[in-house]
């Protein structure tokens, strides 16, 4: 499978055509942003690091049946995918208090949740990625009641999933982001990536941050931290 144009360039990746229309390749970088693209920078061996490890997840989750955009790994960096129309939601699971919650809230991080929380945001760059609920999804015409009702039912069990395995790399899943998409035939599967960008991971024994907060709060160790994720689900 070979590359022909690029059709779009984030923050993260960029992704490709190939010859076959309902397949593109996505290329991971080592750029990060944070703070809405304020925050710039690169975390070395990044790319190769959250493309392995969203292909790893992505295949668990295939294997408990959750549908995903995931078709062949190419390289270190570079995946074949389905095609998908993203749903410009930001679909965020939380465990225990972090980030935005904790600030919005007025709570300290680390609180752990009886029951995991989901929230929306919309997808938009010029808008900051406003938090928005089920009904204002629809009322925009973003997606249907019933793709919002699917991505509610698929997060919640992805959630109990990645939990249940990072636990086992003594990891706790504090939060993350996922992103849905539409195929051809409109059905909606996992799309864009899980990895330490868009997840919250925390040592189980020492709490010790292993993502990109290191990089967001200037922590330090920020290679490290993506390297010890690797080390845990690969063994390298
Ligand atoms: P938050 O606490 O800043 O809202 O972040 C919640 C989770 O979502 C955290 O694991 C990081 C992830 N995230 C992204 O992947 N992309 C984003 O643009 C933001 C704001 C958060
Ligand atoms: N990636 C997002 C940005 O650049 C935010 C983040 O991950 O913190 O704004």
């Amino acid at each position: 499978m070979e590359k022909t144009v690029q059709l779009y360039e984030g923050k993260a990746k960029k992704v490709y055509a190939t010859d076959d229309p309902e397949l593109v390749i996505v290329s991971y970088k080592d750029d990060a942003t944070a703070f809405d693209g304020t925050k710039r920078g690169t975390i070395l061996g990044k790319g190769a690091i959250n493309n392995r490890m969203t292909n790893y997840l992505m295949r668990l989750l295939e294997k408990h049946g959750i549908p995903t955009h995931f078709v062949e790994e190419l390289n270190d960096r570079e995946t074949v995918v389905k095609k998908v129309s993203i749903v410009p939601l930001e679909v965020i699971i939380r465990n225990i208090s972090a980030g935005s919650f904790a600030k919005r809230y007025g709570v300290e991080e680390g609180i752990v949740f009886a029951e995991p929380t989901i929230e929306f945001s919309y997808k938009n760059d010029e808008l900051h990625d406003p938090l928005m609920n089920a009904y204002h999804a629809l009322a925009l015409g973003l997606a249907t009641r019933e793709e919002i009702e699917q991505i509610k039912a698929m997060a919640f069990k992805i959630n109990e999933i990645l939990k249940e395995y990072f636990l086992q790399l003594n990891v706790k899943l504090v939060d993350f982001k996922l992103e849905f998409g539409r195929l051809a035939d409109g059905s909606i599967v996992l799309a864009d990536e899980i990895s330490p960008d868009t997840c919250r991971y925390w040592d189980a024994t020492t709490n010790e941050k292993l993502d990109k907060d290191r990089f967001r709060r200037d922590l330090g160790g920020v290679e490290d931290a993506y390297q010890e994720m690797m080390r845990r689900v690969f063994g390298e």
